[in-house]
């Protein structure tokens, strides 16, 4: 039933807390996104993915659901969510949910009759264990810090949460859950949604022996539960029988979010036979510049280390499987200020266009986040408490305070550096009061460069970001070569440059990008032997042999058809 629409699709990302208050109380919502349908539509994105819109008690805003076939009251209502998928739909515009089923909020109902005894008919819908002398069963840790155990004096027991204690994990032995979450997603689709980015799928399945971990420090005393959980002994099996059970019946797009996924795991995931996942989100290139405590670091990348994972993904799964494209979402800080350069405003632009560039002349379905198509920033709040996210709240816990191994001021510097909340300070629609999100309070402060930045200044102009990023969508629909050809790494002759090709049939892409604020030699750019047509490119001219600050272009070259007789 599937018709591979989603290899030529541009993916559009919100945050739907962040993207557009629509009565004030300082929280984005439905009506707020629905009223924006148009700027999307004017940007040419063919997809919108939702961040989770359920009903949720917001310990990780969201992604905690309590009631999965019921909606947020802060974002509206039912009647809110139907109106937003059929004026999405009248305008061609597909949208997919978040789908968080690797655990509930504690709120859900199932978790608290889950709780009441050890013979309730929910116990075994999460996983419960009895402690080694009141201390939790294993040592392992959560991804959000300290144990992945609560104690729950009830049954004097502990449940397994991987992220906080306010997200239990299900238990995916149990076929009765997996029933409860293939009945609700066909629910949803047959509502009309289009398809799910499905959150930490990789961890619904847990090694049973659930052994102590390995004590490595990212996660304080604690073990990594990483090797048992991530990409476990169950997990295909989990998802063919799901792709079965609903995903094969409905002609819809599968994204799953795959930390730690390798190149052969994902290739697994989204292998061409159709059987799992369309694609995933692999976290290697976000990762490159990680520190000891994960995230929480001042580093910086380094351009070798992108260009050796990117080129790894994309020739590894040309043809078993299919990429995502991503910089940035709602985990992740902003990429002009991560890979690019936000210090001057000239270098802002180039370099924001540079990334689009390099981006969406790869192999595979780009991701946009919300902003990111206007070239929002990190925003480099000077307190901590301007940071609400509950990752950096649990980790300044354990890194500062209980385990000294880093000052307040340093840690606050790796906030801003990649902390979560980067990425989720409010949309800027305007110059106006909070950028035009909300006549009210936002919810996270908006951040003080929206009178430069914002979209009512870009959307027009044909200089602008937001402006580059709809040629790029476009070229996209136009050129086949963008979304069949093959990748190839090319030596640039500079270190500071990424250069690859992408070939296919006669015709040629060639790419170019300058990752830093220096003129770089870069032999790849001059070819008196054939006649090139620039594709896109973020200057006004092409200079031969050098590249400067921060430039990208894309040759385009086609063989004519009598040259080869
Ligand atoms: C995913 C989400 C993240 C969330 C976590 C737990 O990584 O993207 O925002 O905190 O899963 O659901
Ligand atoms: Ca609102």
């Amino acid at each position: 039933m599937s018709t591979n629409w989603w290899k030529k699709a541009v993916v559009y990302q919100i945050y739907p807390r962040s993207f557009c208050d629509s009565n004030g109380d300082g929280i984005g919502d439905l009506n707020g996104i629905t009223g924006r349908l148009d700027y999307l539509k004017t940007l040419g994105v063919d997809v919108l993915w939702l961040s989770p819109v359920y009903q949720s008690p917001n310990a990780d805003n969201g992604y905690d659901i309590s009631d999965y076939r019921a909606i947020m009251k802060d974002f509206g209502t039912m009647e809110d969510f139907e109106r937003l998928l059929c004026e999405a739909h009248k305008r061609g515009l597909r949208i997919v949910m978040d789908l968080v089923v690797n655990h509930t909020s504690d709120e859900h109902a199932w978790f608290r009759e889950s709780r009441k005894s050890e013979n309730n008919p929910y116990r075994d819908y999460y996983i419960w264990k009895k402690g080694k002398d009141s201390k939790p069963p294993n040592n392992w840790g959560s991804w959000f810090y300290g144990s992945a155990w609560e104690y729950d004096q009830q049954t004097d027991s502990h449940y397994l949460h991987i992220f906080s204690k306010k997200q239990p994990d299900l238990n995916w032995e149990n076929p009765k859950v997996r029933r409860e979450i293939y009945d609700m997603m066909t629910w949803w689709l047959e509502k009309g949604v289009d398809g799910f980015r499905m959150d930490v799928i990789s961890l619904i399945s847990k090694n049973q022996r659930f052994p102590d971990g390995q004590v490595t420090g990212a996660y304080g005393e604690y073990g990594d539960l990483t090797p048992y959980c991530e990409n476990g002994p169950r997990v295909h099996e989990y998802l063919q029988e799901m792709n079965r059970e609903v995903l094969s019946r409905y002609d819809i797009m599968t994204v799953g979010e795959t930390p730690n996924a390798t190149v052969e795991e994902a290739a697994r995931y989204t292998n061409a036979a159709g059987t799992e996942l369309n694609m995933v989100f692999q976290f290697e290139h976000v990762a490159i510049d990680h520190g000891p405590y994960g995230k929480y670091t001042e580093n910086r990348f380094r351009l070798s280390d992108l260009i050796r994972v990117m080129s790894k993904w994309q020739e590894g799964l040309s043809g078993v499987g299919w990429n995502s494209l991503y910089w940035e979402n709602h985990d992740q800080p902003r990429s002009v200020s991560r890979f690019g350069n936000a210090s001057t405003p000239f270098l802002w632009e180039k370099s924001a266009k540079m990334l689009a560039t390099c981006l969406h002349m790869l192999q595979g379905t780009p991701y946009i986040y919300q902003g990111q198509e206007l070239g929002m920033t990190n925003p480099n709040f000077s307190s901590l408490e301007d940071y609400p996210d509950i990752d950096a709240r649990q980790a300044y816990e354990l890194l500062v305070k209980a385990q000294r191994k880093m000052s307040e001021e340093e840690f606050l510097r790796c906030v801003q550096n990649l902390g979560r909340d980067n990425g989720r300070t409010p949309m800027q629609w305007s110059g106006q009061k909070n950028g035009g999100f909300t006549a009210g309070e936002p919810w996270i402060k908006v951040n003080p460069n929206y009178q430069r930045i914002n979209a009512q200044n870009q959307v027009g102009r044909p200089d602008s970001v937001f402006s580059y990023y709809q040629r790029l969508i476009r070229l996209r629909k136009t050129y086949e070569i963008i979304t069949e050809g093959t990748y190839e790494l090319l030596d640039s002759g500079s270190n500071t440059v990424w250069a690859y090709q992408r070939v296919w049939n006669r015709e040629r892409l060639l790419v170019l990008a300058n990752f830093s604020d220096q003129e770089a030699c870069c032999p790849l750019a001059k070819n008196p032997e054939v006649t090139r047509q620039i594709l896109i490119s973020n200057y006004d001219d092409v200079k031969s042999e050098t590249l400067r600050p921060y430039e990208a272009v894309a040759f385009y070259e086609r063989e004519r058809a009598d040259e080869n007789i």
